[in-house]
Parts: structure tokens; sequence; C-alpha cells
């Protein structure tokens, strides 16, 4: 039986992407963001799991006002680097599971969850940037992921958007898929984008330090608590693209201790920084007890 071993959650930026495409990681103001990453990329050689599901979020590049999926499960055998209007950014193809990731469509939407099943798309800076962190610099010729990936996409960009409750009940479902698949494989699950950041708009460049940490110690040890927190306060407190925090609900719901089989996980790491861009990075590492 395949099994969820652990979750990373992470922000995305597309800057840092660039500041690693560019070779600009080494300069003062990347060096404290990516030292937070250094342990992390031990970890995961360490902890290479066979699948990673990564829930993230497309920014108007594969999907656009003319097609909003809520939830997009990847069920393709690749996925290219997106062009997000200065090039596709120089990474290896992302190679998918298209065996998991179908009987993960049919369990999950068996479980009554409606996704919507995506054999072809590009994936932006939401999905590529949280695996250059975790990974480091990989050659987008010769080079590879380090396993295969199955993209999750949440709608956080056009309203209405999926609350954090829907999203921590579709984790435990995810959770289920997973175990109900007969092949030992370990997965990872990773939740990605916030913390808080604002783009446009008279409050934009609000960052709420005091916010986030508070939310991450309720996410640690009170999931459920946390799901309930309403969409309001995520835009009050954490600005219009604070919303993305939701997809680290999905995350949290597939771990262990949420169905009531193990202890709370372990905190292998834990990470927060600001600067970077106009958005407050946050970084987790969670080990099934
Ligand atoms: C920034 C952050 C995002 O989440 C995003 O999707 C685009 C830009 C930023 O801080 O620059
Ligand atoms: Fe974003």
């Amino acid at each position: 039986m395949a099994r969820i071993t652990a979750s990373v959650y992470t922000s995305h930026v597309p800057a840092i992407g660039v500041a690693m495409d560019l070779q600009k990681t080494g300069e003062d103001y990347w060096k404290p963001l990516f030292a937070g990453y250094d342990f992390s990329r031990r970890w995961l050689r360490d902890n290479r799991p066979d699948v990673i599901f990564l829930v993230y979020n497309d920014h108007a590049t594969a999907f656009s006002l003319d097609l909003i999926p809520t939830f997009a499960l990847g069920t393709g055998a690749q996925f290219n680097p997106a062009d997000e209007g200065w090039g596709a950014r120089p990474v290896p193809v992302v190679q998918g599971h298209p065996e998991l990731a179908s009987h993960i469509a049919q369990s999950v939407i068996q479980q009554d969850f409606d996704l919507t099943l995506v054999n072809r798309m590009d994936v932006d800076h939401g999905l590529t940037v949280p695996l250059s962190l975790m990974c480091g610099e990989q050659d987008p010729v010769h080079g590879a992921w380090p396993c295969p990936v199955i993209p999750f996409h949440v709608n956080v960009v056009q309203y209405p958007v999926p609350s954090g409750q829907r999203c921590f009940q579709l984790g435990q479902a995810i959770r289920r898929a997973v175990e109900s698949f007969d092949e030992d494989l370990n997965v990872q699950i990773w939740g990605t984008g916030g913390m808080s950041h604002q783009l446009q708009g008279a409050r934009a460049g609000l960052i709420n330090r005091e916010w986030d940490n508070a939310w991450l110690d309720q996410m640690i040890a009170d999931p459920a608590a946390c799901a309930a927190t309403p969409h309001i306060d995520y835009v009050r407190e954490a600005g219009s693209e604070g919303i993305e925090l939701v997809m680290w609900l999905i995350a949290r719901g597939a771990m262990s201790d949420v169905a009531g089989s193990g202890r709370p996980p372990r905190v292998a790491h834990r990470f927060y920084h600001v600067p970077a861009s106009n958005t407050a990075v946050g970084h987790l590492i969670l080990e099934n007890a």
C-alpha cells in the first residue's frame, strides 16, 4: 500500500525562480532566504519520496477566465514548465505519475469531490519554484527532478475560491486515496503558496508576520480549528493573495493524526523570512509520527 510519510509547505514567488535561474542566490538580498532551505535540501535527499503530490495554484497560465476549475488533478505523463511572459524557466520537464494520479481521481471523485482531470497543461512558478527551493538547481536538459510529481491545482485566483474547510476535507480524502493504492510507494504531499502578501491596490506590499506565525502554530497543533478560519480573515489579515494559504490545509489534512491514526506530526523544520519580493515566505516540514 502507498503511504503519505511527510508534508512540506512553502511559499512561492516568481522572483525566487529568477534568482536561481540567473545565479543571484549568493547576493545579500537572497542569501538569508536560500539559507532557510539548506536543511530542507539535505532532508529531501535523505527522505527521497517515490512520488510528490504537489498542491499549488496556477496563476492564469494554464487556465484563464475561459476555464476556472476549482480543483484540477494532473493525470498526464509529463508537464512542461510554462512560459509566463519571459520564456519558460530553464528547469527539467515535470514527470507525472499517471497510474497513481488516476487511482486518486477514481477514489477522490467517489468520495464526492468533483475534480477536474487534466492530461495536458504547463506548470507555472506556483509549482516549479517550490520544486527549485526544495531540490536546488537542476540541469534543464540532462537533469531531472528527484521523482515523479502529481500536480494538483487549486483556484485561489478568481472568486469564488474554495474554503479552508473544504481543502482540509479534501486532504483527508487524498490520504484515503493514496492508502488504497495497491503498490508500496512513499508519497509526500506538498502544500504551497502564501504566506501574507498582497500584490495590488491600496494595501499592496502588506506583510503580517504576527498573524502568519500564529496561523502556522495553529495549523500544526490544531489543524481542524485552523481550517475553520473564515475566508475574510485571510484577506483582511494576510492580504488578497494570502488566501493561497488554504492550499496548505490540503497537505495538513492528509497527515495521519487528522485521521486519528497517529500522534501529532514531528516538526522537522520551520522557517519564516521577509522580504522576498512582496511575499512573506513561510516553510515547514512535517513528518508523520
Ligand atoms: C509574488 C508572489 C506570488 O504569490 C505570485 O504569484 C506572484 C508574485 C511576489 O511577491 O512578487
Ligand atoms: Fe502566487
